[in-house]
This record gives C-alpha cells, structure tokens and sequence, in this order.
C-alpha cells in the first residue's frame, strides 16, 4: 500500500496533545501521547481509550497503578512536548519545579493547563507493540478557555531542533514497533486490571 495516499487521513485521527501523568511505587511521571479518543455516550459514566507503547517507562506504571492522569496544554505550552515526550523518566525525574498536585487515583494533576481528567484504567487490549487502555473519567475540570494544543499545529511551530530530536526519537520507536506489532496476546483481554475498578452502575 502507498502510505503517501492514505497519510492526509491518517494524520486526521491524532488527538489533542496531553501529558498522561502516573503515580507508581513513590514516583510521578508524564509522558506525550496523541493517541486518546472520547469512549462513552453516556453523561454520568465518561470514559476514554488511550494508547501507550510499551516501551515508554509510564506503561508498567500505568500498567501496575490501574490508573493515569490525561493533562492537556494551552495552545500556547508547546515546551510540554520537549519536556515530556523526549525523555524518559526512567533517566530522571520530568515533574520537578512543576505545579501540580495528586488527583483522586494518586496520577498529577497539572495546575496550569487547559483541562485535566483523571482516569481509572476498567480494560486493556494489547496491541503488540502499545496497550490500548479503556478508563473510567473519575474527576475532571477544563481550566482555561480557548483551543488545547493539536499535534498537526503543534509540530508546525517546533523548532528545528526539537524537529530533528523527534525524528531520530521516532526512527528508533518504529523499528520497535514493527518489530513487536504482530506479537499479540490474544488470551488476556482484561491484562489483569483487577474488575473492581469499574463502579458499579449509579
Ligand atoms: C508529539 C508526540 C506524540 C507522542 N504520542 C505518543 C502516544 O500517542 N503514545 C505513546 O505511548 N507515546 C507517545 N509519544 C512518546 C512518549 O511521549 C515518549 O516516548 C516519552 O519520552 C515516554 O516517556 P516515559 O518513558 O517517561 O513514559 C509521543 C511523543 C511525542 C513527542
């Protein structure tokens, strides 16, 4: 298939940009994902999908908390994506000197940002190389007014250099994936969130 054909439909689907904070085992983290998408209908049970690659230290926190924090930026935060989708926290710690405080299921929330919802993970699919977490919204609140920050805007303002850094970033992350894309459990729909994580019906 010619990617070239299918790119400007491709390119559509990447969500607003958000910092998916965690808390595991006495440590705060965040990381960059454009992978998140709306998964209720229903107004009193909001809930979300979002995607994680495994080889991203917030995975195996995500993965052993059950939970996560989705902290969007203001058009105008665009150094989010240099401070928290470039490193790693495993090589050091990502929130430090940072406003925020920790949310009902223990992920950061960021004070100054567009809008925050903490969320508690219900299910999980594995996806080879990603999880696709599904999570209940537990708490929420839109902070600002105004736009929250697009990659397709985004990477338009980036710097060169940020530009170049993610390139190579990148480069390495896809060998990954299509390396281990295929390699699909099939076996543990649920990876073994605990089903107590979903409330029971009001
Ligand atoms: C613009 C941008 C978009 C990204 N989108 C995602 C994504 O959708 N899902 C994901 O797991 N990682 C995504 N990443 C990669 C992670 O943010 C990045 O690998 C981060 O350094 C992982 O941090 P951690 O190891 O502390 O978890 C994105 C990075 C950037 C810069």
């Amino acid at each position: 298939m010619d990617y070239a054909k299918i790119a400007p439909v491709m390119g559509s689907l990447w969500s607003p940009i958000a910092a998916v904070s965690s808390h595991w085992r006495g440590q705060d983290n965040a990381q960059i994902c454009v992978s998140i998408g709306g998964a209720s209908i229903v107004a009193e049970r909001p809930r979300v999908i979002t995607q994680i690659y495994k080889t991203n230290h917030s995975h195996g926190m995500i993965m052993g908390s059950g939970a996560f924090a989705l902290n969007f930026p203001r058009a105008d935060q665009l150094d989010w994506i240099d401070r928290f989708g470039m490193f790693s926290g495993r090589d050091g710690s990502k929130l430090e000197g940072l406003d925020y405080r920790a949310g009902e299921t223990g992920s950061p929330l960021f004070a100054d940002c567009w809008g925050w919802l903490d969320c508690r993970v219900v299910n999980a699919m594995d996806g080879g190389d990603l999880t696709c977490f599904l999570a209940e919204v537990v708490d929420g609140l839109t902070v600002s007014e105004g736009e929250p920050l697009w990659w397709r805007d985004a990477r338009q303002r980036m710097p060169e250099e940020w530009m170049r850094a993610y390139g190579e970033k990148q480069a390495g992350e896809v060998a990954v994936s299509r390396a281990q894309m295929s390699s699909i459990d099939l076996t543990s729909p649920s990876w073994g969130m605990p089903l107590s994580n979903v409330s029971p019906p009001p």
